[in-house]
Order: C-alpha cells, then sequence, then structure tokens
C-alpha cells in the first residue's frame, strides 16, 4: 500500500528519545497531495506531539481542511491515540469513509474506518464556527 510505504518512511525520521516508540503517518487530502507526519518528543513530555497530528498539520497549513485516508506505521500495529482521532475527525464530513490503516515493520497491517475507531467521538452544532 503506497500510503503506508510512506508511513514507515517517515517513521524512521521520528524523534522519540524519550519513550523509544517511533511513529509515522501519511495521509491523502481530498485535494490528491500526500501528506507525512511523525512524533516529536520533548523533554517536557506533555510538549510532545503525535504523528498523525503533525500530518494533519501540515495539510492544514497548505490550505486544505479534508482528507480521505491515513496510515499509521508503528512497530507493533498500534491505532491512533484518542486524541489524534478527534483531530482527524475535525477534518472529515464523513468519517465513515475515511480509511485508517494501521501497518507494522513486521508487514501487519489492519484497515478501520475512522467511526470504527472512534464512533462517539464530539460534534456539536451548539458550537459556533465562524469561519474555516
Ligand atoms: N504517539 C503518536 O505519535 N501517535 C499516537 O497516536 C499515539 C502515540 C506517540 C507519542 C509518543 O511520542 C509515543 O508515541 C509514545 O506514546
Amino acid at each position: 500500500m503506497d500510503l503506508l510505504v510512506k508511513a514507515l518512511d517517515v517513521r524512521q525520521r521520528a524523534y522519540a528519545p524519550y519513550s523509544g516508540y517511533k511513529v509515522g503517518a501519511a495521509l491523502e487530502s481530498e485535494g490528491g497531495v500526500l501528506y507525512t507526519g511523525c512524533n516529536v518528543e520533548n523533554l517536557a513530555y506533555g510538549s510532545t506531539m503525535c504523528a498523525e497530528r503533525n500530518a494533519i498539520f501540515k495539510m492544514v497549513a497548505d490550505g486544505e481542511h479534508r482528507f480521505s485516508r491515513i496510515a499509521v506505521a508503528t512497530k507493533d500495529g498500534g491505532t491512533p491515540c484518542g486524541a489524534c482521532l478527534q483531530v482527524l475527525l475535525e477534518f472529515t464530513d464523513d468519517p465513515s469513509s475515511v480509511e485508517v490503516i494501521c501497518g507494522s515493520d513486521a508487514g501487519k497491517v489492519a484497515v478501520y474506518t475512522l467511526s470504527q475507531l472512534l464512533p462517539h467521538g464530539f460534534r456539536s452544532d451548539s458550537v459556533q464556527r465562524t469561519e474555516r
């Protein structure tokens, strides 16, 4: 899978000296552009940022707000954390059509939809949205 290959590749550039758990993410925007991200840790642990959010933030900085699929590469094929899933939810109108491909170095691959991983994420019409 092309996207997973990109995620595995960027995983090698993760900065994870504290946990030793390197994560790579690659997503495809609706405009067809690929964005990658890796986790970047910090001595002040709470300042760490996950791979998935780094990839999403690059997409937003480039002016895109919608993505169709994301691949996440770890050593064991783990799924994204709750905070990342909530951020992913922000950038799709149809979470049941967004693919989340989770893979490992060893070739383990599992494909989920965003709705499967976050069936009841926070969405509210009561929070005013001023602009996108
Ligand atoms: N991490 C991610 O990059 N993505 C996730 O979805 C979960 C966790 C990172 C944060 C930290 O650098 C390391 O993995 C261990 O938690």
